[in-house]
């Protein structure tokens, strides 16, 4: 199909676009609320071993297939593999999509609705409970639609300079009013235990709760970057030749990383002192924990309007990466209208978020466990794709506009997105799907060894890893 494409203008439009989409409800709330069920230290202990040894060869894959293809996810691996089974993967795609904008405009409707009520102070009084009345019901609904709204309207109108723009102003403004959050929350009675939750880990409760931990760290890790759901390929499908992949990815990921632990250093003082705890906060601890810290501060009102403006920013910057997807795919391959595109797609989405906004237990499900492993099946499938249909061409690929660091590191990457860590995610998929059914694996005897459920799981990921990898040596497209 000929098709002119557009592509970013500068450097700095594809990185804040992209970092504009990483940086977002999944920093500021998703990831203190994972946090906080997960064992606090423990769990981003894990957390940023994945974001560094997955995330970033990850993010490099989807770039990879994305420039190289310059189509959307499904088109991309329809055209490069000209194979009907890629292409039907391809459509796994629309369904993330439609999960993750389904709980994404409902948290999204919560950010709105608690910038309205900075104005008037409306969660002042009782920031706990002004949660808990607010966050499930027909109010919710409300706000769902009217985030998911401003998104559609945002795509309609293709405004990526308005969006590039505000980017450009929210990042910094991000960091300084976490910056000044954390350093006053330290300070607060009962701040240190927070801390300590937070930044110390206990390797103990790691070890026994490994494999609960692990599924939810590494879906967490993709959920931050906007890994797995073929945002990032759409965004490196606008790029041009002449750009380091693998500097712009490191650039995204480091700063993308940074804003989420900023946030963790927030939340957790502010929760502990007021005496919520480990564990307690739930989908909640973000919105909790700043509501009071607003009605405690000097000017409190000024400062959570400024700072709920700024999450509603990072949220829309997010959520039109994530109809963006959907929108892109039925316009390129169905030939719709993009109008005709945003609004059925606008109609789904109401409706399935309104599913989420009424009912917490689907709300859980959906926001956690499906999209865990919704984002890390499809990882797999883009980092298969790169290592095996492309093989080679991805190295080129890679090496393209790179230094010679990068260029060096090239094949090894290939290995590595092609292998290792495709093997590592189906491992954490079936811990996680063995986590959400409640099925315990092992422990197994073998030859008068005792091996328990995380041993059983890594000698089956070693054989098939090296097995594998015997097979991409061996496999004449590749190298
Ligand atoms: N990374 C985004 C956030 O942290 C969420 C996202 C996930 C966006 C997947 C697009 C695709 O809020």
């Amino acid at each position: 199909m000929a098709m002119t494409r557009e592509s970013w203008q500068t450097r700095i439009g594809f990185i804040l676009a992209a970092v504009g989409s990483a940086v977002g409800l999944g920093n500021l709330w998703r990831f203190p609320w994972m946090t906080s069920e997960n064992g606090g230290a423990a769990f981003l202990l894990v957390y940023l071993g994945v974001v560094l040894l997955v995330g970033v060869p990850g993010l490099l894959a989807e770039f990879v297939i994305g420039r190289r293809s310059r189509r959307n996810p499904v088109g991309a691996l329809s055209d490069l593999s000209e194979s009907s089974a890629w292409s039907a993967f391809g459509h796994v795609f629309v369904v993330t999509a439609v999960v993750l904008l389904s709980f994404y405009s409902v948290v999204g409707g919560w950010t709105l609705r608690y910038f309205a009520g900075s104005f008037t102070g409306a969660y002042f009084g009782a920031p706990g409970a002004y949660f808990d009345s607010i966050n499930y019901g027909v109010e919710a609904v409300g706000f769902h639609l009217l985030f998911l709204g401003v998104t559609a309207l945002i795509v309609l109108r293709g405004v990526r300079r308005g969006i590039e723009r505000a980017t450009k102003l929210m990042m910094p403004a991000i960091v300084v009013l976490l910056l000044a959050l954390a350093a006053w929350g330290v300070t607060l009675d009962g701040a240190s235990e927070g801390l300590a939750f937070y930044l110390s880990p206990d390797i103990a409760f790691l070890q026994a709760n490994f494999l609960h931990i692990l599924p939810a760290a590494a879906g967490q890790a993709l959920f931050t970057l906007s890994l797995g759901a073929g945002t990032m390929l759409t965004y490196a499908s606008y790029l041009g030749e002449d750009r380091s992949l693998a500097a712009d990815g490191t650039a995204i990921a480091v700063l993308n990383t940074f804003v989420g632990v900023l946030a963790g250093v927030v939340v957790f003082p502010i929760l502990f002192a007021l005496g919520v705890g480990a564990g307690g906060g739930g989908p909640g601890a973000l919105f909790v924990s700043l509501a009071s810290a607003f009605a405690a501060l000097p000017y409190g009102q000024v400062v959570g309007v400024v700072f709920f403006g700024v999450v509603v920013l990072a949220a829309l910057s997010s959520s039109i990466s994530m109809l963006e997807i959907p929108v892109s795919f039925l316009v390129d391959e169905y030939g719709l209208s993009r109008r005709a595109a945003v609004t059925s797609l606008t109609g789904v989405f109401a409706v399935t978020g309104a599913v989420c906004a009424l009912d917490q237990g689907v709300f859980g499900f959906v926001a956690g466990t499906l999209v865990d492993l919704l984002l890390t099946g499809g990882l797999v499938g883009f980092m298969l794709f790169a290592g095996w249909v492309l093989g080679a061409d991805a190295v080129t690929e890679l090496q393209r506009g790179s230094g010679s660091f990068a260029r060096s590191l090239a094949t090894p990457w290939l290995y590595a997105v092609g292998v290792f860590i495709p093997v590592f995610l189906i491992f954490t998929f079936v811990s996680g799907l063995a986590d959400a059914a409640g099925v315990a694996v092992g422990p197994l005897s073998l030859l008068g060894v005792t091996l328990g459920p995380t041993r059983i799981l890594l000698v089956v990921t070693a054989v098939v890893a090296v097995a594998s990898f015997l097979g991409l040596r061996r496999s004449r497209s590749v190298l």
